[in-house]
Order: C-alpha cells, then sequence, then structure tokens
C-alpha cells in the first residue's frame, strides 16, 4: 500500500506514546483494507461514468478525488470525540477514513449517480447525509453518504466504510473557501464574512439550478416558444464546435490520491 513517508514519521515518531507503535502492522493492515474499498468504491464510479457517457453521451461525473485520513487526523479525531484509542475504535467509530468526493456538472446527476451506485447488490448504505435538500445551517451543500462494500481478502469478504461525499462543481468551489477561511485564525468580520460566504452558497445554488433547467432545455430542445422563432437561438451540431466538450476519459478525470488532508474530511 501507498503510505507517504511522512505519514509513516507521523505513526513511528510524532506519537511515541501512543498505541499505533505498538499496533502499527495490524494499523497498516486496516489502513490498506480502507484503500482497497476505496478503490473497489472509484472503480464502481468509473464504470458508471462511462457506460452513462456510451448512452446519453456525456459525463455525470466531473471528477474524483480520494484520500486516506492521516494517522494524525485519526488520533486527533478519536480522542476529540471520546473514543477509545485502538485499531478496533477506528472500525468501530470512525466512518470517513477511506474518502471519496465525487464531482458532478449538475444536482440531478448526483442523485443519479447516487442512487445507481447504493443499488448494487455488494453495496450497503450505511447512512445518508442530504446536505442539498437540507443545508447546513452556514450554506453548506453536499450528499454525503456512508457505504460499506466488500473487499476479498485471503482470509475471506470483509465490509469495509467508505464515506462519499457528493457535489456540483459549483458547491465544490463554495465549500473549498469555505474551508480555507475556517483555518484562518483570528478572522476579522468574522460574522460579515459568514454572512457573505451563505449569501454565496444561495446564490451558487439558484446557478445550480439555472444551469440545470438550461441543460434539460437544450437536451429536449423544448424551448420557450418566443426562443422556437428565433433561428439564431439554435444549438445546431455544424455550428458549435464542441469537440473541447468530449474530453477523453483520462483527460476528464483529475484522480489525486492525496495522503495531505487536500480533501479535508
Ligand atoms: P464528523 O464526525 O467530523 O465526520 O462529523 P459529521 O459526521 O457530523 O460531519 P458531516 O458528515 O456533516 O461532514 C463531514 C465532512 O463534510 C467534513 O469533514 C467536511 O469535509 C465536509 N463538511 C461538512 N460541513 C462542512 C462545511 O460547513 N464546510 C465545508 N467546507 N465542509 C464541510
Ligand atoms: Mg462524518
Amino acid at each position: 500500500m501507498n503510505i507517504d513517508p511522512k505519514d509513516k514519521r507521523d505513526i513511528f515518531e510524532n506519537d511515541r506514546s501512543h498505541f499505533m507503535l505498538e499496533n502499527a502492522e495490524t494499523f497498516l493492515k486496516l489502513m490498506s483494507h480502507y484503500e482497497c474499498a476505496m478503490m473497489e468504491v472509484e472503480t464502481k464510479l468509473k464504470v458508471l461514468n462511462s457506460e452513462f457517457s456510451l448512452l446519453y453521451e456525456r459525463n455525470p461525473i466531473e471528477t474524483i478525488k480520494s484520500r486516506l485520513k492521516k494517522p494524525a487526523s485519526i488520533l486527533e479525531k478519536l480522542k476529540r470525540k471520546g473514543f477509545p484509542i485502538s485499531v478496533e475504535s477506528i472500525e468501530e467509530n470512525l466512518f470517513d477514513i477511506a474518502g471519496i468526493r465525487v464531482i458532478c456538472s449538475f444536482p440531478e446527476y448526483i442523485y443519479a449517480t447516487a442512487e445507481l451506485l447504493v443499488q448494487q447488490d455488494d453495496i450497503h448504505e450505511i447512512e445518508r447525509k442530504d446536505y442539498i435538500s437540507h443545508p447546513k445551517e452556514n450554506g453548506y451543500r453536499s450528499l454525503h453518504l456512508i457505504l460499506e462494500v466488500p473487499i476479498f481478502l485471503s482470509t475471506g469478504k470483509k465490509f469495509v466504510k467508505v464515506e462519499v461525499q457528493f457535489r456540483t462543481i459549483a458547491m465544490d468551489f463554495w465549500a473549498s473557501l469555505d474551508h480555507k477561511l475556517k483555518y484562518k485564525k483570528n478572522l476579522e468580520n468574522a460574522d460579515y464574512i459568514a454572512h457573505q460566504l451563505k449569501e454565496c452558497a444561495d446564490i451558487i445554488s439558484s446557478m445550480d439550478r439555472k444551469m440545470q433547467e438550461i441543460r434539460s432545455m437544450i437536451d429536449s430542445r423544448n424551448y420557450p416558444p418566443e426562443l422556437m422563432e428565433n433561428s439564431d437561438f439554435d444549438y445546431g451540431d455544424e455550428e458549435y464546435d464542441d469537440s473541447y466538450d468530449e474530453v477523453s476519459w483520462s483527460d476528464s478525470y483529475d484522480f489525486v490520491y492525496s495522503n495531505d488532508d487536500g480533501m479535508s474530511i
């Protein structure tokens, strides 16, 4: 498994007094199980995306990012939540060790892709938090699923939990700025900034809806009557060079296997 040398230092040097030193082997084994589960879910998402693009000539997924939670963050979360510090406790209590973020172009693709994923008969849906239909007070929107997927080891089948976060590009843009601001200490006018961010979240949400409406209009060619008379408003294939939109498989994906907490989950 690919554990960053920096993370190995985290385990073996920074946490001398902790359980990880004595349990390094079991800990690394568990991490490799999370990594396998993450790969399984990524493959399922890639298959759905490629099938979609064959059937409907479009990719519902723009980007997939994955990350394994860093040992230091795992330890910090166990302590913060008051859970026992042990390898078993990680498995029992933390459901976001393996994290996948799926960025879709439109909100409707989020639900379509999520449903196609969870209805697969080897996947168990453990938890669903729909912050799109019920945004957080600060304006955060995303669909969070905790899934359990089987991995097949020499010792047999094991179900492993993976957190999958679905967002639109616009929601992701908002969340990354929000996340950056959280780490700015002693921010002046924090209330004002929170208020401005909430406004942006609402604008983004109505923009996502509007873009989706435009997409459906183009798909169904069901334009409002006043536009039908205007022959200029024709997304005719000959006139519009869409070769830039048909990104090849490898270009359309930007897998970020990152052990730093780039994903912040
Ligand atoms: P944890 O025990 O920390 O997982 O808390 P939780 O399960 O209540 O968290 P939740 O499922 O609501 O969110 C988990 C992850 O979603 C976070 O680690 C972030 O990656 C992301 N997230 C949730 N809320 C926000 C937010 O307000 N802003 C940003 N930028 N990200 C958020
Ligand atoms: Mg969580």
